[in-house]
């Protein structure tokens, strides 16, 4: 973490890795945000995954159910519900970086579903797939929520290309993508009226001043989210309201920044169908089977291995 926010504060463009979003307040934060009615992603995801959940999973009989960047587990209810037996053969793995969060998730899921085994993996997807040699093949891999939108295009086609290799031809990947569409639809999205995605995006500095010794102070930064167009992706920003000098004495650095200078805190990439089937091909997979909603705002692409020989 020190020399991730040492590089990305020295920056000229001062950045931070969105993933230090993620202490238990800020995963609160986060599924308050899905319940914000601008928030159409989760509620559009969850939609895809309750109709089409028996299909998707068809084939899947035992195994590990691998979800990654977990959170509150909501989604793979979906996926548990249209198991035969609920689940009873396979066991679910979630893996998020968040534990207060892995653990209530897990909590409330074996509480609905008492004959599940759940084997909870703490760990960090970004820093290598060790954790997958803890898990049994056939494996159906997810990776929800759009979270895949929050890599660099260069590091997603790392992060993809890493996990391929790590896959058995007959393992699967279900991927959720937020897709391209009205900038003012996008916006809203990002832009809650309730100021919940402003608190979440503050929220960065409260971690980094506690696991850090930081004196960031939030209330001196403005949320500021917006869409650019040329690279179809939603950019979140802190920008500062005052000319100010942070110390993070935990490093140790000092950060100057001036008024309206800005640390971009989350990059929300938007896909295509297109794009989507390019990143299959450049990253060894291939997309097989593509679900979307009416107003094909969102949508879940199963990837196989490219050398799997098809389904
Ligand atoms: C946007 S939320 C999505 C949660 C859930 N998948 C959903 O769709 O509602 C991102 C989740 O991924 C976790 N996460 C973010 N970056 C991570 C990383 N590098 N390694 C593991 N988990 C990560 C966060 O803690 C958080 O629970």
């Amino acid at each position: 973490m020190k020399q991730e926010v040492l590089v990305g504060l020295s920056e000229r463009q001062k950045q931070l890795p969105c993933k230090y979003f993620y202490d238990a307040h800020g995963s609160q934060l986060f599924e308050k945000i899905c319940s914000q009615p601008e928030y159409y992603l989760s509620r559009t995801e969850l939609a895809i995954l309750e109709e089409e959940a028996a299909a998707m999973i068809a084939w899947f009989h035992q195994g590990s159910l691998i979800e990654l960047g977990s959170g509150a587990s909501l989604k793979v209810r979906h996926l548990l519900a249209a198991l035969p037996g609920r689940g009873r053969d396979i066991t679910y793995v979630p893996v998020d970086l968040c534990e207060p969060a892995l653990r209530r998730a897990a909590l409330a899921l074996t509480g609905l579903y008492p004959e599940l085994a759940l084997h909870g993996i703490i760990a960090d997807y970004t820093e290598g797939w060790k954790f997958l040699e803890e898990t049994a093949s056939p494996r159906l891999i997810t990776f929800l929520g759009s979270n895949i939108g929050n890599f660099r295009p260069d590091i997603c086609k790392d992060f993809l290309t890493g996990l391929r290799s790590r896959m058995n031809p007959i393992d699967r990947l279900i991927v959720g993508f937020d897709l391209v569409k009205e900038k003012s639809v996008l916006e809203a999205a990002y832009n809650d009226s309730h100021g919940v995605t402003e608190a979440f995006n503050r929220n960065i500095l409260t971690v980094i001043n506690r696991e850090l010794g930081g004196d960031f102070d939030p209330a001196a930064f403005e949320h500021d989210a917006f869409y650019n167009e040329a690279a179809q992706q939603i950019e979140m920003h802190l920008s500062a309201s005052r000319p100010m000098t942070v110390s993070i004495t935990g490093i140790p650095m000092r950060v100057s920044l001036a008024t309206g200078e800005t640390i971009f805190t989350e990059n929300c990439r938007k896909f295509t169908r297109e794009s989507v089937a390019d990143l299959a091909r450049q990253t060894a997979f291939k997309l097989v089977r593509w679900w979307s909603d009416s107003r094909q705002w969102f949508a879940l692409a199963e990837f196989l291995p490219a050398d799997n020989g098809g389904c």
